[in-house]
């Protein structure tokens, strides 16, 4: 059976030009569960304001339950004739229960209200299952945190030695980051709940069907306030797609780090062999690839973005033909991170972490410099001076080559007579991290009640 939702006020066909350009069965079949739990409510709303009688309310429910069987089953599917996933399921239906009964279930519904909805299903579900693989990655840099609650690393501004910090607070700083796109999804799913059913093309139903409860039914808890909006807008698409593209970034920024962290100039970490890779021709290499592809995808995942956007920016209300391309590049974001981040995850547990070498490196490059000049505004030096004195036993301890726990009690006076060798209590990178203790400081106690919060806002998403 041949089924076109249009082809009444038409002589001929499409061109098969027209037909291979307009077709997207190819990307929309995913939607295939979620039109068809339209296709039920709907059918029920056109029972409940007198349009379908019990027995074909009856035959129409059986034969969306008998086509969704076939969909699961692969039985049925697009054929070659179907425009999209809404036409190919109409067309199974009067196929299982003839077009006297399925001829009646396009009364008061369009396709553009039918698929705006059906996008918005389907991200939601979507948004649920990656959300729960982002919390996967946090929850494996919660774990590395607290198994290696005082290590001591090198923190850096501008890649330069900045500041000693503790590893988990590093670690815990890309979870917090990964907790917020967990609640931006949560946040948007408030603001995507809102059912377009019932918009009808764009101006609305004159049929007295009830949009709120086809809403209810497909667990929205309202129905749209203005039904140009609701078959035109993609901002909740877009949105989506925003925080698909965050969480790559956020993602890429942990890649990135991998990937220095593993050098032979780093040695910070050691990447397991379930996640990383060996040169077809230098036997010795283990590469991060891993790593490298989750930074490489942020990058196609910033684009899924800017083309939906660019997409939307010229079209006039309400619905045109261009919201066909607001599927795929949102499609290619959820594939896209469907795999990576559960190899992420992954990558992230498996991470040997070398501590001997991190140690090492967190004093060097003058990182205890901020700490000396601090400990003299506690002398009561103001902060102006005390920068003063502390870059210039910089200076000193560069010409001579030495560290600044290696200046001499007369070294220290001949600086300034506000150094005394009781500096040399903060000298020391444990020293420095005990002391940063002020509320998010790297202070273990703060750490690892900062842990606990995390811990904490986990359990709560
Ligand atoms: N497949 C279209 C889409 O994805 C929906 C069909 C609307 N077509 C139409 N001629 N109004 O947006």
């Amino acid at each position: 059976m041949t089924v076109s939702l249009w082809g009444g006020r038409f002589t001929g066909g499409p061109s098969d030009a027209l037909a291979a350009l307009s077709k997207s069965t190819h990307f929309d079949w995913r939607l295939a569960p979620y039109d068809l739990a339209g296709s039920r409510a709907h059918a029920r709303v056109l029972h409940k304001a007198g349009l379908l009688s019990d027995e074909h309310l009856d035959a129409m429910l059986t034969g969306l339950r008998a086509l969704g069987a076939d969909v699961g089953s692969g039985a049925f599917g697009p054929a070659p004739d179907d425009e999209d996933v809404h036409t190919a399921l109409e067309r199974g239906l009067m196929e299982r229960v003839g077009p006297e009964v399925g001829g009646r279930l396009r009364a008061g519904r369009s396709r553009n209200d039918q698929v705006a909805a059906q996008f918005r299903m389907y991200l939601r579900d979507q948004a649920r299952l990656l959300g729960g693989k982002v919390l996967d990655v946090v929850q494996a840099l919660i774990d590395q945190a607290a198994r290696h609650p005082e290590v001591a690393m090198p923190g850096r501004t501008h890649l330069q030695h900045a500041q000693p910090v503790l590893l988990a607070h590093h670690l815990q700083a890309h979870a917090w980051a990964l907790l917020r796109d967990v609640e931006r999804l949560v946040d948007w799913d408030a603001r995507a709940a809102v059912s377009p059913y019932g918009s009808g093309a764009l101006a609305g139903s004159s049929l007295g069907l009830d949009p709120e409860a086809v809403a209810h039914d497909l667990g929205m808890p309202r129905a749209v306030e203005n039904s140009i909006d609701g078959t035109a807008s993609r901002d909740f698409a877009a949105e989506f797609s925003f925080v698909m593209a965050m969480t790559g970034v956020h993602l890429s920024r942990i890649a990135e780090e991998v990937i220095l962290w593993s050098t032979a100039e780093f040695g910070f970490v050691r990447l397991d062999d379930a996640f990383s890779t060996g040169s077809s021709i230098m036997p010795q290499k283990k590469n991060p690839d891993v790593a490298e592809l989750a930074r490489g995808k942020a990058g196609r995942l910033i684009g899924d973005l800017a083309g939906l956007l660019a997409s939307l920016k010229g079209l006039p209300l309400a619905y045109n033909r261009d919201l066909q391309e607001d599927k795929e590049p949102v499609f290619d974001a959820v594939d896209t991170l469907e795999v990576l981040l559960p190899a992420v995850s992954g990558m992230v547990a498996t991470l040997t972490f070398v501590r001997e070498r991190m140690e090492e490196l967190a004093p060097q490059g003058f990182s205890l410099a901020t700490d000396v000049a601090e400990w003299l505004v506690r002398q009561g030096v103001a902060f102006r001076v005390a920068h003063e004195v502390a870059g210039e036993c910089v200076r000193v301890c560069e010409e001579r080559g030495i560290g600044l726990e290696d200046l001499s009690d007369a070294d220290l006076a001949a600086v300034s007579d506000h150094l005394s060798p009781a500096v040399r209590g903060v000298l020391t990178v444990h020293g420095s991290l005990a002391s940063r203790s002020a509320h998010g400081g790297t202070a273990p106690v703060r750490v690892h009640e900062q842990r606990a919060h995390l811990i904490k806002q986990v359990a709560r998403l």
